[in-house]
């Protein structure tokens, strides 16, 4: 495989890429070509450790030969079938093998094709939730400040990520933010969960003081990582839980980052003992060979809308792609190997190695702070003066160019590496970061 060779593109114009800075790449292209295991290689074969298993997504390693050969199967038995008023088998199975690794209870599966989808579909399904059982005034929606929820207008609206908002005017109405969980005075350089911090969760007794019942959902990442990977301090998760039983509000969980493994679990919820009433989920779910995402709810959540109508369509919401033929079967596929490698199980047995290079960070001049569970972590720099986020691209740029993929957010890097990384990868991995922080200028 190594031998083979993919060309650059001779026209790097037409595509506006996502999130990205177009002017620099468009004149510094940094380009991914190939990738197998736990390696990117460029076009021209130079090999790059993936130590952020793509966006957060390729759990099982790349080029994975049993989910290839699934994707390519089904595309030569049906490419496409609608799910609309129609059904094809695969789907189904897709949904019923997702259910099996939820949480109790979590056990009806609606597919969508990415995290935002995800997202938007169960803010939906809580307002829908809430009108069938007669209360229909719950049309507020309560994220968190740092949080991540993609990118549509729902995950944008309730997601508290200033940058993303600011450009767009409009948010939805209705919604409003608890404080987000980072507190470095108190809790720098822990180990797993924070000690301090469970009563920031007491922030939604004060916004239901506010809006009495109007309540329909929170939505939060159990750890959210786009913002840095801040981990739920001890208490936090068991508290919010008890408030929305308490206050008849949903409690959705994003697990877009958090399931299928990478907290040594088969989802966060296992790990932080707590139980949504709602989970989002998508990347790992296919270790995104084809684009897929779902949303799982409890059987009372499926129940009441579907039996709140006598007869015709229940939900009206759906994507052309839910339950895609070629996405079930990579979803099979994938949860296959997610069961007989025992990814999460590997995760969990890395993570206290993880722990300890991560930690070993904290010597290196200019770290600031070390966070981490399961097999992710956050090493936060300090800014460079009056030029935030500098010190950190430029990081990520000097890794690249030593063969070693990170990502960035604000001054910190955040690691996610695919679950079957070994220790020469971990090594490998904290040892180009700190090379690269001790290179960069501060
Ligand atoms: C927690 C969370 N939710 C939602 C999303 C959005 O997913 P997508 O980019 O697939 O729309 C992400 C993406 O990183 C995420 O981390």
């Amino acid at each position: 495989m190594n031998e083979i060779r993919v060309p650059r593109p001779n026209n790097l114009d037409a595509f506006w890429m996502p999130y990205s800075d177009n002017k620099y790449f468009k004149g510094t292209p940094r380009l991914l070509a190939r990738a197998e295991g736990m390696h990117y290689y460029t076009p021209e074969g130079t090999e790059i450790l993936d130590g952020t298993a793509g966006l957060w997504c390729c759990n099982a390693g790349h080029g994975r030969r049993e989910i290839t050969e699934a994707i390519q199967k089904q595309a030569a038995v049906m490419d496409f079938a609608p799910t609309f008023q129609l059904g094809h088998p695969i789907a189904f199975e897709a949904a019923a093998r997702v259910a099996e690794i939820t949480p109790e209870g979590l056990d009806r599966v609606f597919f969508v094709n990415s995290g935002s989808e995800a997202a938007d579909t169960a803010l939906k399904i809580a307002l829908a939730y809430h009108r069938a059982r007669g209360e229909a005034q719950r049309v507020r929606l309560v994220g968190r400040e740092r949080g991540y929820h993609g990118v549509g207008f729902g995950g944008m609206s309730v997601g508290g990520i200033g940058p993303n908002r600011k450009q767009f005017g409009a948010q939805l109405p209705y919604v409003d933010h608890l404080p987000h969980t980072h507190l470095p005075a108190r809790n720098a350089f822990s180990k797993g969960q924070p000690e301090h911090g469970a009563e920031l969760a007491d922030a939604l007794e004060a916004l239901v003081a506010l809006h009495g019942d109007t309540i329909a959902a929170v939505i939060v990442e159990p750890v959210a990582g786009s913002t840095g990977v801040l981990v739920p301090p001890k208490g936090y998760l068991e508290k919010l839980r008890a408030l929305c039983t308490k206050h008849g509000i949903l409690l959705i969980f994003d697990e877009v980052i958090t399931g299928f493994g990478r907290l040594g679990t088969n989802f966060g919820a296992e790990r932080l003992g707590v139980t949504p009433d709602l989970m989002t989920m998508a990347k790992g779910l296919t270790n995104a060979a084809v684009p897929m995402g779902a949303v799982a709810t409890t059987n009372t959540v499926y129940d009441t809308i579907v039996n709140g109508v006598p007869a015709g369509i229940e939900l009206f919401h759906g994507y052309t792609y839910s339950g895609h033929p070629l996405a079930s079967a990579a979803a099979i596929a994938t949860l296959e190997l997610h069961r007989a490698e025992d990814l999460p199980g590997r995760a969990a047995a890395m993570e206290p190695y993880w722990q300890d290079a991560a930690h070993a960070m904290r010597s290196v001049a200019g770290v600031i702070d070390v966070r981490n569970i399961g097999l992710v972590a956050g090493i936060e720099l300090e800014p460079r003066p009056g030029k935030p986020t500098q010190r950190a691209m430029e990081v990520f740029r000097w890794c690249f160019d030593q063969g070693v993929l990170t990502r960035v957010t604000g001054d910190i890097v955040a690691l996610s590496p695919p679950l079957i990384a070994e220790r020469q990868h971990v090594d490998r991995l904290f040892g180009t970061l700190a090379e690269a922080i001790r290179a960069v200028p501060a």
